[in-house]
């Protein structure tokens, strides 16, 4: 079978991470959730004080900090999935954070920092056989990926799902917090100069509202197998 690349974005909880992973895991191919980077960044730049209380962020003090950023996927057995490591700590709950989900559209606003990031991403995509989800994977990280899909749900949906999301992690966060917060990334995600998130023109749109997560994946085996045939 022909290995593949895959790009995957959308508007946050659209439900990409659960669906990229799935695919992976049935495919055997790598995983890379770009969102976690960007989290892990911004985790980082919250940590060394390149961020105050107001959201203020000292961009050249961030800027100079990043080659102090190390990241790594660490397969973590008992759930079966990739975690993030920040310089070898386990990070996963933290990045999570309403702290995070706060700050990191801003983070990821920086030329400087979407520069470093693609480019460790593309370096991870470089062998093919990799599932990659983000913002601007199709557009920008792998504009000639084989397959590409555009994924969204209706944003009433999409802040019920990180509610209970959230909800089982024990972090406490009211649905109205979790509501303003999508619509203000949706909003930064879309307008912002530097990549801003769109749909590639040659992408596949994925609306999953009213979909499982079985419906999903039947729907897009369906591609994979016309795509990996030789
Ligand atoms: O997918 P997520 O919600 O975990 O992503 C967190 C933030 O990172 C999101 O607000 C937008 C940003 N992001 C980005 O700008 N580019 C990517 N490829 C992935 C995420």
């Amino acid at each position: 079978m022909k290995k593949i690349s895959i790009a995957i974005d959308g508007t946050s909880s659209s439900g990409k991470s659960s669906f990229a992973r799935k695919i992976a895991e049935k495919l055997g191919y790598a995983y890379v959730d770009t969102g976690a980077m960007y989290r892990a960044v911004t985790l980082y730049a919250m940590r060394s004080g390149f961020i105050e209380s107001d959201g203020t962020i000292d961009v050249p003090g961030l800027i100079v900090g990043l080659p102090d950023v190390r990241m790594e996927f660490i397969l973590n057995p008992q759930t079966g999935s990739n975690e993030l490591w920040l310089n070898g700590e386990n990070v996963e709950q933290q990045i999570r954070s309403i702290e995070v989900s706060d700050q990191v559209s801003a983070v990821s606003q920086l030329p400087e920092v979407r520069e470093q990031l693609v480019l460790l991403q593309q370096q991870m995509g470089a062998a093919k056989g990799i599932v990659m989800d983000g913002r601007d994977i199709g557009t920008v990280v792998f504009p000639q990926a084989e397959l590409k899909i555009f994924m969204t749900a209706d944003p009433e949906v999409r802040a019920m799902r990180r509610y209970k999301e959230l909800l089982d992690k024990k972090q406490k966060v009211s649905l109205e917090e979790i509501m303003e917060n999508i619509r203000k990334r949706d909003l930064a995600d879309t307008t912002r100069a530097v990549s801003p998130l769109k749909k590639a023109p040659d992408a596949l749109t994925l609306d999953n509202s009213r979909m499982s997560i079985e419906e999903q994946i039947a729907w897009v085996e369906e591609k994979i197998r016309h795509l990996t045939e030789e």
